[in-house]
């Protein structure tokens, strides 16, 4: 299902909260490109939105591992991958298609 999260894209760099069905996500803009996630770290249960991005990816700030903002896979390789998301800039706003 796609739907409208936001009216404007997060400036360069920045990130953007918001939250489906019980679920916490996060878009942000890096390098003129869209991205969306789940606002979750796969390791433990902290937001990633408390990161940094770095390079295509997002830093987890508590333990330091990175997760690729395309694939969602993680620099280590016993941690799970992060659910990613097509995200869309229209006219009118943002869209994502969550599952
Ligand atoms: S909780 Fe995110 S890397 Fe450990």
């Amino acid at each position: 299902m796609v739907i409208k999260v936001f009216d404007t894209a997060p400036k360069e760099g920045t990130m953007k909260e918001f939250s489906y069905e019980n679920k916490e996500y996060f878009v942000v803009k890096n390098n003129g490109k869209l991205f969306c996630a789940d606002n979750k770290c796969p390791h433990e249960d902290i937001k990633l939105t408390l990161g940094c991005i770095k390079g295509n990816s997002i830093k987890c700030s508590l333990h330091g591992y990175s997760f690729d903002l395309v694939t969602g896979s993680c620099s280590d390789e016993d941690v799970d991958r992060l659910n990613t998301y097509l995200v869309e800039e229209r006219n009118d706003g943002v869209y994502v298609e969550v599952l």
